[in-house]
């Protein structure tokens, strides 16, 4: 048996859990920062840090707690390295590498798009590479090939914006607040997804990249467009109608690298795999492609998807010692 402490502070969350054996979760704590961002209108980055210095010690020892075990009980220690806020992963590598040397154990350094990934191996308990999946949160939005438990090929990716971003940059021009995501996807169920036509981009060739800056520009100029009429604009049509543009662009692309990869297995993560109207598309749309997401606690910020990628990445032997750093920018191989 392996009990495997994991740290992740990439963003706004703050968070610690006890993972065993790769996939099973002991504890799961998260110390969310929303409340203070929201009054900013998305995260700042100085903030965040203060804040996570404040949480760290108070998160672990409650997921220690929680967990039913003690310090000396735990095999490894994992935490989330790269990419993030420089000095937000830095309070989780500091605390992790203090931890790592006081009880005299191993240091596994995680890439958090890989933990976000690594989410569907602890909802989907019988769930085994090789399959494609889509990561799309509020930094990244990546068409993964998922080739072994620490071999990934990256597919396509955003040339610009993250999914997330826009779906965060689109709520505050409506007036929604932060995290925009959510308020969308709730706001679109009242809305006609056909009232406005938001192009979807397609780079030439067989690209699976993505490009979400325009569209988020566009819907910030059909929405001033109106005003400036002394129309009002109809928030919840301009919500549907952007939010199915930017899945069926994700979806696409997801379907189309099942088919070019030979994969039988499709996949979501991240933060905006919670969006109700991606998931209700996807599940209609595939076909003979068995379908996997995690619930909306494993698909935003948490530690115990870091845990269950720590886990693999300590079977691969991908050890750390202490002069780990922060990297701010990392490409997942
Ligand atoms: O994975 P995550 O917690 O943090 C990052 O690694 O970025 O993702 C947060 C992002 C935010 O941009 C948020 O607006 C988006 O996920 N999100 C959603 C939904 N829930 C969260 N986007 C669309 N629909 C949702 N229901
Ligand atoms: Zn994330």
């Amino acid at each position: 048996m392996s009990l495997i402490l994991a740290i992740e502070s990439s963003c706004d969350e703050t968070a610690a859990a006890v993972v065993k054996d790769g996939r099973c979760i002991l504890s799961n704590v998260i110390s969310s920062q929303i409340e203070t961002h929201k009054k900013f209108g998305g995260v700042v980055p100085e903030v965040a840090s203060r804040k996570h210095l404040e949480a760290i010690n108070v998160v672990i020892a409650q997921a220690v707690e929680d967990a039913g075990v003690t310090l000396g009980d735990l095999d490894y220690i994992a935490v989330t390295y790269a990419p993030g806020l420089v000095g937000a992963l830095l309070v989780g590598v500091s605390a992790a590498k203090a931890l790592s040397l006081a009880l005299g154990i191993p240091l596994i350094p995680v890439h958090h798009i890989r933990g976000h990934i690594c989410a569907n191996f602890i909802e989907h308990q019988s769930l085994q590479p090789p399959f494609v999946c889509l990561v799309a949160s509020g930094g990244h939005s990546h068409i993964v090939h998922v080739k072994d438990y620490t071999d990934f090929e990256v597919l396509g990716q955003t040339r610009d914006d993250a999914a997330g971003e826009a779906f965060d940059k689109v709520a505050r021009v409506l007036g929604l607040g932060y995290p925009g995501g959510p308020k969308i996807d709730a706001l679109a169920k009242e809305g006609n997804e056909n009232a406005v036509e938001f192009k979807k981009v397609k780079f030439p060739g067989d690209s699976l990249d993505f490009s979400f800056s325009g569209i988020k520009t566009a819907v910030i100029n059909h929405y001033h467009n109106i005003e400036q009429k002394g129309e009002e604009p109809n928030k919840a049509d301009i919500a549907a109608s952007f939010q199915k543009s930017v899945c069926e662009v994700m979806i696409d692309h997801l379907l189309e690298a099942a088919e070019r990869t030979g994969c039988t297995k499709i996949a979501l993560a991240g933060g905006v795999a919670c969006n109700s109207r991606l998931r209700a598309e996807l599940e209609a749309r595939c076909g003979s492609f068995s379908l996997y997401y995690p619930s909306p606690i494993l698909c935003t910020d948490n530690a115990a998807m870091i845990g269950c990628s720590g886990y693999y990445e300590a079977l691969a032997s991908n050890f750390a010692d202490l002069s780990l750093n922060a990297i701010p920018y990392l490409g997942i191989k």
